[in-house]
């Protein structure tokens, strides 16, 4: 078959080659092709391999030259709050100062400073700053993003927030997808009666599913915030109505978030650095993915979760940036991987399996997206380094040279392309 377009002279490519979940030891197996191509038609994938990929080329294909770098699949960052009004410098010299992330959210600030101006904000603003930060994403190298709603906690804004999420992804290269969050906080009207905000909530959960506005609902399960018998009500009706579902577990207090998560079929758990032992064996026994946020270790500087100890026990690892305001301000996957290394000790294939294909996995995009194969969409990124391991070593810049979604070129020796 001949391509549309032929990239050669691959220094080394690098892929996840197995079936997800991709669990424990096997977390360390990453495919590898040495002086290799890529042949793309149509968006898609139709030859992969070693060599100069000859036998793809045609009068008409148009042919990169990739001059010794390195390609991996497309970044997925599986767990963002990226639709938000304004930013929380302010509060960051308050943690500096050790006051604790919840006490900040107690007395009205943290989340609630967010839904505020998030409130406040025009679809056009938001949608504005939403794009800055997925141009940023996506000249590091991420090609997906998940993206919740949860600064507006009422029907008008959390809606508004989804609708910027299909407004971004009706206009931006990145492929979005949309996650309800109305349960990330009580918002200050309901602060004297959480249930009745949590009913209010499950009906606009019913408009939101109804007008097919998000995929999946996401429940912050934390101590002050929504305790484990609300977080199995809200999620136990979101599954009935048809949602996927994912929780915030085990976050700040060990509360038993991972294994309600396990009990009752979330495709995610997510931050989990305060899981139990017991948790960690049941997320093992289980096909729910531990997506784990080390951002927000960094910034919030709480313990690392144990992603070594996870791995370890046959637990299926993703990753993510969690880009928020307040607790992991940053759009940069790469360096999340350093901190993945560096703070939690993973290899490097590891921690590649981590944010390609367990993220598409528990996105329900692995049939197409996570690795590079025949048959999947061309989602890949170019980047000037001479192997994997030095992507985790050389940190706090950005290696990514070009990145290509659906075989189209989207960013072009660091800059943006646009049609
Ligand atoms: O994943 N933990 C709750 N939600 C976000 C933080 C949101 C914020 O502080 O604005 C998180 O860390
Ligand atoms: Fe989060």
């Amino acid at each position: 078959m001949i391509a549309d377009r032929l990239i050669y002279r691959i220094g080394t490519l690098y892929t996840p080659n197995q079936k997800p979940p991709v669990k424990g030891k096997d977390m360390k197996m990453i495919q590898t092709y040495s002086h290799a191509f890529i042949a793309i038609k149509e968006g898609k994938i139709i030859g992969i391999g070693e060599g100069d990929g000859d036998s793809f080329k045609g009068e008409c294909t148009d042919i990169i030259d990739a001059k010794g770098a390195v390609v991996l699949p497309g970044l997925i960052d599986s767990h963002t709050h990226l639709v938000h009004a304004g930013s929380r410098e302010d509060e960051y010299h308050e943690l500096q100062k050790g006051i604790p992330y919840l006490d900040i959210l107690k007395h009205g600030g943290g989340i609630l400073g967010t839904v505020h101006k998030t409130r406040m904000a025009t679809c056009e603003m938001l949608y504005h700053q939403a794009r800055h930060s997925l141009d940023t994403m996506m000249l590091h190298g991420t090609t997906v993003v998940e993206s919740k709603s949860g600064y507006g906690l009422d029907y008008e804004n959390e809606s508004k927030q989804l609708r910027v999420n299909r407004k971004l992804d009706e206009t931006h290269p990145i492929r979005m997808i949309s996650t309800y969050m109305g349960a990330h906080a009580i918002p200050k009207e309901f602060s004297h009666d959480k249930d009745a905000y949590i009913a209010d909530m499950l009906t606009d959960m019913e408009m939101i599913y109804r007008d097919g506005m998000a995929e999946a609902v996401d429940v912050f399960c934390e101590e002050g915030v929504f305790s484990l018998s609300d977080t199995k009500k809200i999620l136990r009706e979101a599954k009935a109505l048809g949602f996927k579902i994912k929780m915030h577990a085990d976050e700040i207090h060990p509360l038993g978030g991972a294994g309600l998560g396990v009990e009752l079929g979330c495709k995610s758990v997510d931050h989990l650095m305060a899981i139990s032992d017991a948790d960690i064996q049941l997320l093992a026994s289980s096909n729910t993915i531990a997506n784990l946020l080390p951002g927000t270790s960094f910034f919030l500087k709480k313990p690392y979760a144990n992603a070594r100890k996870m791995i370890d026990q046959g637990v299926a690892i993703s990753m993510a940036t969690d880009y928020n305001p307040g607790s992991s301000p940053t759009e940069n996957l790469q360096f999340i991987m350093h901190l993945a290394s560096n703070q939690m000790g993973l290899h490097p294939e590891e921690i590649l399996n981590a944010v390609t294909i367990n993220a598409s996995y528990h996105l329900d995009l692995s049939d197409k997206k996570g690795s590079l194969e025949i048959g999947k969409d061309a989602d890949f990124i170019v980047l000037d380094i001479p192997n994997l391991a030095y992507l985790m070593y050389h940190y706090g810049i950005n290696h990514v040279r070009d990145v290509f979604i659906l075989g189209k070129y989207v960013v072009k020796d660091q800059k943006i392309v646009r049609d």
